[in-house]
């Protein structure tokens, strides 16, 4: 049973923490004035009133000029602003699981409709809200309770609202409902909390225990990353640890040979330069023994615990690189790393495919390349054409992306593609 069927939510500061974009765009807009950026401390207070008051109030700017200093801050915010914006951690899998019991759930926000809905719909949250309420293009300003109005449903069903200032409690108040002081946000606790809200949380964690007894656990996740030499896996794997993380997940970024200190100990030998006379078993074996600590020390409890583990490199390699292009029996390269492919086995593999030629050239005006770069273009050639059997061996879990595009292009067709897995799974 949930002890309120109707959550309306505010936006910035309760579901989303802005500040970034919120902070890059105001500093942009006094650079291009030639005035100074205030510090932290008064940033902050840029969070929730108007724009273009805060311009006037901190940076002793006439109506004329804060209205000219909007202009240019939204010359920033329309095309990237908006985006730097991160969910807070455990806000999706709580809306899921309280529209998955039978909530209504609404946002009421300052921020313009248009822009909270873009917002809402880029991070994914959209599919669960019944309603959005903000100003209008017509409006420049809406009071919270007239917001909250219009998305409060009819009947007499028990609402709350959940917000991170004083002025979402009175909101509430207003309207005669319940309210939840979100003090993880960005209003000054003692104003929020001298408006006297029903409840109050210190985050997200304390916010599912009130508005959802029973949430399921978070459900973790491993994904791992595979391509040829040069590929650019290093590039994504940072890139799509830093957009899981604005998504709201928590993410844990690890690689192979490696991850954690007697693999890292391994990675030494298997891939020192100087160690040209070690036989495939060998390498095979030392892969192998790499990964089992890796596996038991650092992946399977991150998974259990909920968590994302994104992971350069892991098993596919060994079956690609030992396996199809040293010519070890493939069955034995499988058998050597069993844990792999019980408990350990990876959800979804991204592939960055590329022409290896292409990638190794890529690859040496990078660095100096280790034992197993040095090996040759034939060896090189083997591994792609390995990969390229591995996709058609496994199209379930293998997610192919074109590496051979600009970074950002290849983060836009990963992220789409591991973000719709990921939802598919129930990994929220
Ligand atoms: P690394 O410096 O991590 O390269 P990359 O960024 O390309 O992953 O080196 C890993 C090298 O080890 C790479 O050439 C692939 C090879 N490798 C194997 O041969 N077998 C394996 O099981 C793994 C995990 C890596």
């Amino acid at each position: 049973m949930l002890p309120y069927d109707v959550v309306i939510f505010d936006l910035d500061g309760t579901l989303t923490d802005s500040q970034l974009g919120i902070y890059r765009c105001t500093e942009y807009a006094l650079n291009k004035l030639g005035l100074p950026v205030p510090g932290q401390e008064t940033l902050r207070r840029f969070m929730g009133p108007p724009l273009a008051e805060s311009f006037m109030r901190y940076c002793g700017m006439t109506e004329a000029q804060a209205s000219y200093a909007t202009d240019l801050y939204r010359e920033r915010y329309i095309p990237i602003g908006w985006k730097e914006n991160n969910v807070f951690p455990l806000i999706r899998p709580l809306l899921a699981a309280l529209k998955s019991q039978g909530a209504y759930l609404a946002v009421a926000t300052g921020k313009p409709q248009h822009t909270s809905i873009d917002i809402l719909r880029y991070f994914g949250l959209l599919p669960y809200l019944d309603a959005v309420a903000g100003p209008t293009d017509q409006e420049l300003h809406a009071d919270k309770g007239a917001l909250i109005r219009r998305v409060l449903p009819e009947g007499t069903r028990q609402a709350v609202m959940v917000g991170d200032t004083a002025g979402d409690i009175k909101g509430a108040q207003d309207c005669g409902i319940d309210s939840v002081a979100a003090l993880y946000g960005y209003g000054e606790n003692s104003e929020v909390l001298a408006a006297h809200p029903t409840h109050a949380v210190e985050d997200t964690q304390a916010l599912c225990s009130l508005l959802c007894p029973d949430m399921p656990p978070v459900k973790g996740c491993f994904i791992t990353l595979e391509g040829v030499d040069g590929c650019g896996k290093s590039t994504q794997a940072a890139a799509l640890y830093d957009r899981l993380t604005q998504f709201g997940y928590s993410v844990r970024r690890t690689r192979e040979p490696g991850g954690c200190p007697i693999a890292e100990d391994i990675r030494k030998i298997v891939l020192a330069k100087e160690d040209g006379g070690m036989c495939p078993e060998t390498e095979a074996l030392l892969f192998a023994a790499a990964r089992a600590q890796h596996l038991k020390d650092v992946i399977l409890p991150a998974v259990r615990s909920g968590q994302i583990v994104l992971c350069d490199r892991f098993v596919d390699s060994s079956l690609v690189y030992q396996g199809m292009a040293r010519g070890l029996d493939d069955q034995w390269v499988k058998e050597i790393n069993r844990a792999a492919y019980r408990e350990g086995a990876p959800d979804a593999t991204l592939y960055l495919r590329m022409n290896h030629a292409d990638a190794m050239k890529r690859r040496l005006a990078a660095s100096d390349p280790d034992r197993i770069e040095q090996a040759g273009d034939s060896f090189h050639a083997r591994t792609e054409a390995a990969y390229e059997q591995l996709l058609l061996e496994n199209p379930g879990r293998f997610l192919p992306v074109n590496a051979a595009q600009p970074p950002q292009q290849v983060t836009e067709e990963a992220f789409t593609l591991l973000f719709a897995r990921l939802i598919e799974r129930g990994v929220l």
